[in-house]
């Protein structure tokens, strides 16, 4: 399962979990890094409708919407969950540390394994970021006992849009 924060303009238009941009960087993550196809895995957010202004979601958005993510979990009972983001992780996992600092972990979710990494329109902006996510995807797979995606691929190269 990836948990993203909320949706954009595209995907409120659509009613679909990353449909834009950054939607289109998270499926070249899954087909390219993860060797996965989209309908592999359930995607979802924090928060189900877009903040005004596309602002980050505040903690009482969070909080209105967290039931709808709890009965996802719940009924989905993901092998693991990839979170995309600071607001995604700090969601699921009680924690002071910061993304950075979060990353490259394995922490626990109700018994869920759950790997934070960056959100994909993070690395829209930031390219250097990639073969970060690529490794926290490594770290995903490992965890769930999956071996790195087949070749041939060339990790970077392949998740640049
Ligand atoms: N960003 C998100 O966090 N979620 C989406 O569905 C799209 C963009
Ligand atoms: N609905 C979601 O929110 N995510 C999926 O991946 C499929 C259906």
């Amino acid at each position: 399962m990836f948990v993203g924060e909320a949706p954009g303009v595209d995907e409120d238009r659509q009613g679909v979990p990353f449909v834009g941009r950054a939607g289109q960087l998270l499926t070249r993550i899954i087909e390219n890094a993860m060797g996965m196809a989209r309908a592999d895995v359930y995607i979802c957010n924090v928060v189900k409708c877009r903040p005004p202004g596309n602002r980050n979601p505040d903690l009482a958005e969070q909080q209105a919407c967290s039931h709808f993510l709890e009965a996802q979990v719940r009924l989905v009972e993901p092998a693991l969950i990839l979170t995309l983001g600071k607001v995604a992780t700090l969601f699921l996992i009680d924690s002071d540390l910061s993304i950075t600092r979060m990353r490259g972990r394995v922490w626990d979710y109700e018994g869920i394994p759950v790997v934070p990494t960056w959100h994909p329109a993070y690395l829209l902006r930031n390219e250097g970021a990639k073969k970060e996510t690529w490794q926290d995807v490594k770290l995903a797979l490992r965890t769930l006992g999956l071996p790195d995606a087949p070749p041939p691929w060339k990790p970077e190269s392949k998740l640049v849009p």
